[in-house]
């Protein structure tokens, strides 16, 4: 299929790329609807504290202010994915600085932010548990009814102690990774009006329009029919947007004002408020036979949520089904804790809580081949699991799984098979360089729940389509490749496909843009379309042209039968005429894998790989570690858009590049003291190195022309094949990241 494919595959530039470029595009920090409130949000100044009073009436007072919302306001003020336990207002209680407490809206924005400082709140501190393991025990305060152990999940397979005598060499360490801050362009923000048909509607960044009505519309208690979402072009997300921010906020001041509101959270209130990565602590012992086979793996995962669950169940478990890497171990124990505390809440980020445990993993793994006397890569080969492997939730990999290639094309890059003559530039006396690999598996889709998405597909009466789906369009491209998907499904020219996204009123539900799923989602869903098009044309044009079709299909243009030829647009205006829907809809549904008891996750279906190198430069005067070069090698199946998968995995590579070095949030008793990106650094330019993409496209059968996801593969790791490449250079391991001058400095200066 691919072979002839006209646009699947090809370099087709972006749509929406010339409106972003020149600063055209509306997001909804844009947005600014006539006769609008200006919301500003009062926020908690301890991060644990009961809440004695709340007295809104000097606020009330102040210049401008229309109304102050508090949690009274609130029909049901609890919310949360897997566990109701986030007040959409603060009522009895705040778990973290900037925990949300009241609402004003006022006419100005000055007016609005002057009134919020007059909001009186008595409290009474509680004992503020910032450390995890502190949290754990039973004579910590407890942050929720219940204690601070969330979730905890023990997998277990083959026997840990067995596996450990029959291996030559084990290696035994704690791994620690800090919090991570999407820092996103556009902050969290959104507008909200009351529509024609009398409707809240909400226009805000986010990931899923149909789960942020469904948090919306639950806890202000109002019919769904009453509430739509849209979701505009997000300036960036990266799983940030994955939860509610302010659209229950919005929601709350237009339907008891009746008046158009816009909250955009500063990025200050970004940095307390929105979600983060967990933070983690890892433990790992993990041996390997004298031969080079991994025997066993005995895991300890600490992630601390925060405040709140969020979507941290999940988190946690896709930590514990991609702990051992992309690897065969038949001897695991895994134990795993998600923990509350008065720290800022964690959530999704891009790689879901892969990136931590395969920053552990990973460096595990190159510590054992160095024991045992093997090529780092080699050694991961003989290792790599393979189609009809069992995965640590126990299912069997039946779908495509690209690692072996991913090892074999990162053998053969440049930077591995001439590493030497890369070490060897020499620049200062003083700068040590070095090589490290490490490698990365991720589940695509949702896995622990029912996972399907729908999209439509309308005639139009020129001859085009409009294809209609709640994907959004987060800066990733999914409204170009599913554009190219449509195109080719529907053999007419791209500038024929009209995307609308996003909409609860417009667009049936495809589900969250997240998990990287999306695309092979809405392709296959695609797919179920177009087939069911041709039924219902077929149907059509048997009746009202009284013939006989059969082997109906679409080309360029037409739609083309045995003796029978006819084009998009005269079909479309023939049913138009003739008062025939135009309109079909496809679903497709992920099947669905047995869980092992115990395990929320049920396992995934579909996995993405993929292989990090780095190329380090070491300071030795000073710690600093720069990356001259990177290469990301990414199974992802088949690729749809050339554009978007480099754009992807540049984009995760640099995020990965600022997990590893840069990005270091000082917390201290709860409190983040870095709350603005002059203090919280994130790479610039000039720490991105030259970032070489080398795609490995193992097909996927079951995906939209052998199409895996892409999203989230890119980052995870990127950081550990940093950490390897330092040891490498200097022959130190931080184990922890981020990898600063002075945490290297130190390690440097105490080895000698
Ligand atoms: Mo993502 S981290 O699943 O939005």
């Amino acid at each position: 299929m691919t072979a002839a494919a006209r646009w699947v595959g090809k370099e087709v530039v972006r749509k929406d790329a010339y409106e972003k470029a020149r600063g055209l595009t509306k997001y909804a920090s844009d947005m600014f609807p006539e006769n609008l409130l200006w919301v500003a949000t009062h926020r908690s100044k301890y991060p644990h504290a009961r809440i004695k009073r709340i007295d809104v009436s000097k606020a009330l007072k102040m210049p401008g202010v229309v109304a102050v919302f508090t949690h009274r306001d609130v029909p049901n003020n609890r919310y949360g994915v897997f566990v109701k336990d986030r007040p959409v207002l603060c009522d009895d209680r705040v778990r973290y600085i900037g925990d949300p407490i009241a609402l004003v809206a006022a006419e100005t924005k000055e007016d609005a932010e002057s009134a919020v400082e007059e909001i009186e709140v008595d409290y009474e501190p509680l004992p503020v548990v910032t450390d995890p393991i502190e949290a754990m025990k039973d004579s910590s305060y407890p942050i929720h009814d219940g204690g601070n152990v969330s979730r905890r999940t023990r997998i277990t397979f083959g026997d840990v102690s067995k596996g450990f005598s029959q291996s030559k060499a084990v290696v035994e360490n704690e791994y620690r990774t800090s919090t991570q801050i999407h820092a996103f362009l556009e902050t969290e923000a959104g507008i909200s009006y009351i529509d024609e048909k009398g409707r809240i509607t909400v226009v805000a960044g986010g990931q899923s329009p149909y789960r942020d009505q469904h948090e919306i519309v639950s806890t202000l208690n109002l019919p769904p029919e009453k509430v739509r979402v849209i979701i505009p072009q997000v300036g960036g997300a990266f799983g940030g947007k994955d939860d509610i921010s302010v659209q229950i906020h919005l929601a709350l001041v237009t339907w008891k004002t009746g008046r158009p509101a816009r909250l955009v959270w500063d990025r200050e209130e970004s940095f307390l408020s929105g979600t983060k990565r967990h933070p983690s602590i890892v433990k790992m012992k993990t041996g390997a036979s004298a031969d080079g086979r991994l025997m066993a793996n005995d895991v300890e995962i600490i992630y601390d949520t925060g405040a709140y669950v969020a979507l941290g169940h999940a988190v946690l478990d896709v930590a514990i089904e991609n702990c051992n890497g992309p690897y065969k171990i038949p001897n695991i124990d895994i134990k795993a804790w998600l923990v509350y505390t008065n720290n800022m809440v964690a959530s999704a980020f891009r790689g879901f809580g892969a990136p931590q445990v395969i920053f552990a993993m990973e460096q595990q793994v190159d510590q054992l081949a160095k024991e045992l006397g093997m090529d780092p890569v080699e050694f991961r080969l003989l290792n790599a699991l393979r189609r009809g492997d069992v995965m640590v939730f126990g299912n069997r990999l039946e779908t495509s799984v690209g690692i072996a290639k991913c090892l074999e094309a990162a053998k053969n890059t440049p930077l591995w098979s001439r590493q030497a003559d890369f070490k060897a530039v020499k620049t200062y006396p003083w700068i040590k360089r070095g090589v490290g690999v490490a490698a990365a598996v991720k589940g695509y889709t949702i896995g622990a729940l029912p996972d399907r998405g729908t999209i439509s597909v309308e005639l139009l009466l020129d001859g085009g389509i409009a294809v209609k789906g709640s994907f959004t369009e987060i800066g990733q491209g999914v409204v170009q490749s599913v554009s190219q998907i449509a195109a080719e499904l529907f053999s007419v020219d791209i500038d024929k496909v009209e995307i609308v996204f996003a909409d609860t009123d417009k667009t049936p539900d495809t589900s969250v843009t997240s998990a990287s799923r999306q695309l092979f989602l809405a392709g296959n869903a695609l797919k179920e379309a177009a087939k069911n098009m041709i039924k219902h044309v077929a149907q059509f044009i048997e009746k009202t042209y009284n013939i006989k079709v059969d082997n109906l299909r679409f080309e360029n243009g037409y739609v083309v039968g045995r003796d029978f030829k006819i084009s998009f647009s005269e079909l479309a205006n023939a049913m138009a005429r003739s008062g025939v829907e135009r309109e079909v809809s496809g679903t497709y549904e992920v099947p669905r894998v047995q869980p092992i008891p115990g395990s929320l996750e049920i396992p995934h279906l579909f996995y993405m790989f993929g292989v990090s190198l780095a190329l380090v430069e070491v300071n030795t005067l000073t710690g600093a570690v720069s990356v001259p070069k990177l290469v990301s090698i990414a199974d992802v199946g088949k690729v749809i858009n050339p554009q978007t998968l480099t754009g992807q995995l540049e984009g995760a590579a640099a995020q990965g590049i600022g997990y590893a070095l840069l990005e270091d949030p000082k917390i201290e008793n709860g409190i983040l003291k870095t709350t603005n990106l002059s203090t919280y650094l994130i790479p610039s330019i000039k720490d991105i190195p030259e970032i070489e993409v080398i795609p490995v496209e193992d097909a996927e059968e079951s995906g939209p022309f052998g199409a895996k996801g892409i999203g989230e593969i890119g980052i995870i790791s990127v950081a550990p094949a940093i950490a390897n490449a330092i040891y490498d250079a200097v022959g130190v391991r931080p184990k922890s990241t981020p990898m600063t001058p002075e945490k290297i400095y130190w390690l440097l200066k105490n080895k000698c």
